[in-house]
């Protein structure tokens, strides 16, 4: 097969084009022949090497990438459910393997997009991050039909799964907040927020209104803003690092004083440990995307171009998706 590989940690010129044997598909996988794989930060984080040292990340060299779509070549003992043909998205359980032209996945991780309609580069970048979503809005977050809903970051990968599920769940309004760089992308994005501000003018644009859920994929001072946004009874999801900020800490006493909970989500984590979510965390994805509901800005480029799209999503100018095609 044909393969992204990290031959070391650095910067995007470690990631180069190689030949590699191709995989076979164990009891409970199925083998994937890929037309897309998505990039994401944690992609970036990872060939940087700011995992390095804990148990059961990714060691060059390697193969990047979380999320793929394409055919299933192979199916592994015990498979059912599945064809040979047929196009699935597979969320990856090890966050690596997925800028290959092949690429095995367990079959709890993956789901149908056949008769869909979903364009496979709009499947890969949007399914698994609304089955994340999914999964934090109701396991974590615990949503009710009718409450409000803040994403930070809401264009980014992550976030921008959000408005789209908050709103298949019945949230009644979800607003988002980008940076001011951002906020032309932000008036002409498709994605259903009912309103999208600048986040570096929280207060004079929200005022007084706080929020039942705030989504964090950023942290660091957008942490702490996020607490006061979160009103009583409101729960805020630690649900990402993006500002790379690891030293800021979390004032307890004000969580009692405003009676707000904080929860983390990392599907890394929590879907390993509860299984039973995905499925129906994916099939709620994939009615959520063929409602229209995550029409978000997907870009292209090829496997030969990997160190270009690391650089342009390490430029943090990305108002969108970035996938990788595989042929
Ligand atoms: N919880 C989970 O299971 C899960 C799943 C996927 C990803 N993640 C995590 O979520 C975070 C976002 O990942 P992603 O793939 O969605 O990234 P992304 O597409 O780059 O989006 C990140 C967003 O965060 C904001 N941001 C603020 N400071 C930033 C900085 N220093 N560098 C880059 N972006 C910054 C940006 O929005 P503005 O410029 O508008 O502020 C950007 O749109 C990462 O920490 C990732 O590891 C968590």
């Amino acid at each position: 097969m044909r393969a992204v590989q990290a031959h070391a940690f650095g910067d995007p010129t470690v990631l180069s084009v190689v030949d590699l044997p191709d995989p076979s598909p164990g009891a409970g996988q199925v083998a994937i022949d890929v037309t897309h794989a998505a990039v994401g930060l944690i992609d970036l984080f990872f060939r940087q090497g700011v995992y390095r040292d804990q148990p059961g990340m990714p060691q060059p060299p390697y193969v990047p990438g979380l999320e793929v779509v394409g055919t299933i070549r192979e199916i592994g003992e015990g498979v059912t459910g599945f064809r040979v043909g047929e196009q699935v998205v597979a969320m990856s359980q090890t966050g690596t393997g997925g800028y290959a032209s092949a690429y095995v996945a367990s079959a709890w991780r993956i789901v149908s997009i056949e008769g869909s309609g979903i364009a496979p580069e709009l499947a890969v970048s949007m399914i698994p991050n609304a089955a994340m979503a999914y999964v934090a809005l109701t396991e974590v977050a615990h949503l009710r039909q009718g409450e409000s809903v803040l994403v930070h970051g809401a264009l980014g990968g992550l976030a921008s799964a959000f408005p789209g599920v908050a709103k298949q769940l019945g949230a009644s309004r979800v607003v988002g907040t980008v940076r001011p760089d951002k906020l032309a992308a932000a008036k002409s994005t498709a994605l259903p927020y009912d309103r999208i501000v600048d986040s570096t003018r929280l207060s004079e644009e929200l005022g007084d209104e706080k929020f039942d859920v705030v989504i964090d994929p950023v942290g660091g001072e957008v942490r702490m803003q996020s607490l006061a946004l979160t009103g009583p009874g409101g729960r805020l999801i630690a649900a990402g690092n993006a500002s790379g900020d690891w030293e800021h800490t979390i004032p307890d006493n004000q969580l009692w004083l405003g009676s707000v909970t904080i929860a983390g989500f990392n599907a890394g984590a929590y879907l390993p440990t509860h299984p039973e979510v995905v499925r129906p965390a994916l099939e709620a994805a994939r009615t959520a995307i063929a409602a229209g509901l995550g029409q978000t800005v997907v870009d292209v480029l090829s496997f030969d171009e990997a160190a270009r799209a690391h650089e342009r999503m390490e430029s943090r100018a990305l108002a969108g998706r970035l996938v990788l095609a595989a042929q």
